[in-house]
């Protein structure tokens, strides 16, 4: 890839704070990561839906839409992750940007992956929510069947099997999805988000 020479950033008339005091509310990344049939997509859409019945203006990107899209490109390998990854750190910054609660439900199995989207933002910008639940959990429910096949050896390099999840060092919050249903998951990430003044 060539990197682009002799450009130069434009501000905008009109700011992030602009946009926040227009909506009436802060913007922030909600980062989801956990392994694949956690929960991350099940609990993001579900506070998605509250957040916006609470008149909150929020956008949802997920693993799998996405990689029918802006990501068509890259696979599983290690650095198509990280490819997939700082794609999608700098699409929520944006979003970030436009003044919106932007929710992310992306295995993200690298920690440092993750935290180089947590260094594009400010500090209160990013939090990360991991979705907990056992390799056993995720594999019991196997929504797709694709633990399946991974044992079988029909995919290869699948996050949990033969490809690594790192779990998050310092994560904001934990969802543990074997402990808590839909509705007390969105009810923790609600409650953080009251509590440190974000809603
Ligand atoms: S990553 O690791 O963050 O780049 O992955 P992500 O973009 O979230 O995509 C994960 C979804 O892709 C499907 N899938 C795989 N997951 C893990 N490993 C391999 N090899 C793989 N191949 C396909 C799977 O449906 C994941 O969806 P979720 O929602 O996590 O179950």
């Amino acid at each position: 890839m060539t990197e682009s020479t002799n450009i130069v950033w434009h501000e905008s008339e009109v700011t992030k704070e602009n946009r926040q005091e227009l909506k009436g509310h802060k913007s922030a990344i909600l980062w989801f990561t956990g392994l694949s049939g956690s929960g991350k997509s099940t609990v993001s859409v579900a506070l998605e839906t509250e957040l916006h019945a609470k008149g909150i203006h929020t956008y949802r990107l997920d693993g799998d839409n996405v990689r029918h899209g802006l990501n068509k490109n890259l696979g599983f390998s290690p650095n198509d992750r990280t490819e997939n990854i700082r794609r999608i750190g700098e699409v929520s910054k944006l979003m970030v940007d436009a003044g919106l609660f932007t929710l992310t439900a992306f295995i993200s199995p690298y920690q440092e992956d993750r935290d180089q989207v947590r260094e594009i933002v400010k500090s209160n910008e990013f939090i990360e929510i991991y979705v907990k639940a056992s390799l056993e959990t995720c594999e019991e429910r196997d929504p797709k069947g694709l633990y399946k096949k991974a044992r079988l050896g029909e995919i290869k390099g699948f996050t949990g099997i033969d490809a690594p999840y790192e779990e998050p060092v310092n994560p904001e919050i934990i969802i543990d999805t074997n402990q808590l249903n839909i509705v007390e998951s969105v009810k923790v990430i609600v409650s953080y988000l009251k509590e440190n003044n974000y809603i």
